[in-house]
């Protein structure tokens, strides 16, 4: 084995591999590193102008890196590049059983899987395979059952390098992470990893476990985040009818140093590709390792979540009774600075806006309206403005759904609302004062806005 790798394959080029294959490129100019994906229309957007990750910072790095040792390619020439790799990193979605033994809460490990199938098939030599996509815990026991097929006598060790990357700060968190997780069976192949990031991360933040270790605590880490998510949203009702402010009493509980202030932000609800879909794994597994009751507590989280995101339309909708009208929906993505909009609060809220019969007229800086609709399954009553102006004219109900700056800054008072309009902050982010200078009403999430 390599004692540092000279060639880097990925597979998968998502919101995850893109942006962190481009820092490790961008950090060992002497590493070529190659990203491989079967979507034809994703490689080519990452070897033009127009990135398909939009995320503050990606561009620069990738211009640095791009063309001199980082490189975008499909799954056919993937292939070559498997042969002389030493680290192959497995970057795939792993979303959600739709079907099948544990479908709607467990894994599904299927495109995990072929990418095995894949490197068994073309691998050379030997190869430490990296689980970088969050698995369920003993998920290497299929990864290593699939290598073991490999026709070419070639040999492998598997490592977990669970990402904790937060979308909007990924390349932030990338160049400088709080840690990052190395789990492995062998200390050989988890030197050569670490050997890797030790070229920027100091060696202190880089934790090794065992290999069950670090996958489960990945899932623990991402259940926990939503875990205070909830517990201050469901602090966040009980504000609403007591007239306590949700920001105040979360600033008194995060200055407590065994708590800290971050992740106390009362929402519209937590969404991302990933925190439903992890606390539903963690949920799955504890019912299948046989420990139900640890299953019910991380359950409700996510019902809590739900409810969240219900709640808040249905209080816009009881508000606007018969009186129906234009709901103007400032934000789909499921937070700021990213064009992601998998699970976003936007999705569940528009639908029941619709499903009440009411108009929605939307506006995101960054999210594609027609991919929106389409994955929300919605096409009638609701339309795409031009600009916050646009959404905000005539509307007799304002939701503001993601914390976008832009929309702290809105000059209440020059914007053409119907007569009575309320705006309700999802986000706590808006100025309740200006709002009522404006002759308009105000609700926010957890009682009055605290700025
Ligand atoms: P994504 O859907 O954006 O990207 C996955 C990519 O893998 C897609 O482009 C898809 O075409 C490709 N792919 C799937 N099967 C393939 C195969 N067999 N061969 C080649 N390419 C294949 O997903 P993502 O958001 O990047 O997430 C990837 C993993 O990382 C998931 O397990 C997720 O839980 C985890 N994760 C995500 C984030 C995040 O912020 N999005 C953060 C930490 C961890
Ligand atoms: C989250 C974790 O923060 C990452 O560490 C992890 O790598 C990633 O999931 C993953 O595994 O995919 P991400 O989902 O990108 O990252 O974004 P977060 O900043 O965690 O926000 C998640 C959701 O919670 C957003 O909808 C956000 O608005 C919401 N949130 C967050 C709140 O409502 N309140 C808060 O105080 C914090």
């Amino acid at each position: 084995m390599k004692s540092s790798p000279q060639k880097i394959v990925c597979i998968g080029a998502g919101y995850v591999g893109g942006p962190t294959m481009s820092v490790i490129a961008d950090r060992c100019p002497e590493i070529e590193v190659t990203v491989v994906d079967l979507n034809a229309e994703r490689i080519a957007a990452w070897n033009s102008d127009q990135l398909p990750v939009y995320e503050p910072g990606l561009d620069a790095v990738v211009r640095r890196a791009r063309g001199r040792n980082l490189f975008f390619i499909g799954q056919a020439e993937g292939a070559k590049k498997l042969a002389e790799a030493d680290l192959v990193f497995i970057s795939v979605n792993t979303p959600t059983k739709t079907e099948g033994e544990g479908a709607g809460k467990a894994s599904d490990l299927r495109y995990v899987e072929s990418c095995a199938q894949f490197i068994s098939d073309h691998a050379r030599g030997h190869t430490i395979v990296v689980e970088k996509s969050t698995m369920p815990v003993r998920a290497a026991d299929t990864i290593k059952r699939i290598l073991g097929l490999n026709p070419h006598g070639g040999t492998f060790d598997v490592l977990s390098n669970p990402e904790f990357l937060a979308e909007g700060t990924a390349i932030r968190d990338l160049e400088s992470p709080d840690r990052v997780l190395i789990g492995g069976e062998r200390p050989e192949p988890v030197e050569v990893l670490a050997a890797v990031y030790r070229q920027w991360v100091p060696a202190e933040r880089i934790i090794t476990t065992g290999l069950w270790s670090a996958e489960l605590a990945k899932l623990a880490a991402n259940a926990f985040l939503a875990q205070r998510v909830s517990s201050i949203n469901a602090l966040s009702a009980l504000c609403e009818v007591t007239g306590a402010q949700v920001d105040e009493v979360a600033k008194v509980v995060g200055s407590d140093s065994r708590i800290g202030p971050k992740f106390l932000k009362a929402s519209v609800g937590f969404g991302g590709s990933c925190f439903k879909k992890d606390i539903l794994s963690l949920v799955y597994l504890c019912e299948f390792h046989g420990v139900p009751e640890a299953a019910v507590y991380w359950q409700q989280v996510i019902d809590l979540n739900e409810w969240q995101k219900r709640r808040f339309a249905d209080k816009i909708i009881r508000d606007l009774g018969a009186k129906r009208g234009k709901v103007a929906v400032l934000g789909l993505a499921f937070k700021k600075d990213t064009n992601d909009f998998r699970e976003s609060a936007a999705l569940d809220i528009c639908r029941q806006l619709l499903a009440a019969g009411l108009k929605v007229a939307t506006y995101d800086p960054q999210v594609e309206f027609a991919d929106f609709c389409q994955v929300a399954g919605i096409s009638q009553g609701i339309r795409s403005a031009g600009s916050i102006n646009d959404a905000l004219t005539d509307a007799s109900a304002v939701a503001v759904l993601t914390e976008w700056e832009e929309f702290r800054t809105i000059d209440w008072s020059s914007m053409s609302l119907g007569l009575g309009a309320c705006i309700y902050d999802g986000r706590n982010i808006l100025d309740q004062y200006a709002i009522r200078r404006a002759g308009l009403r105000f609700h926010a999430i957890g009682g009055w806005a605290a700025n």
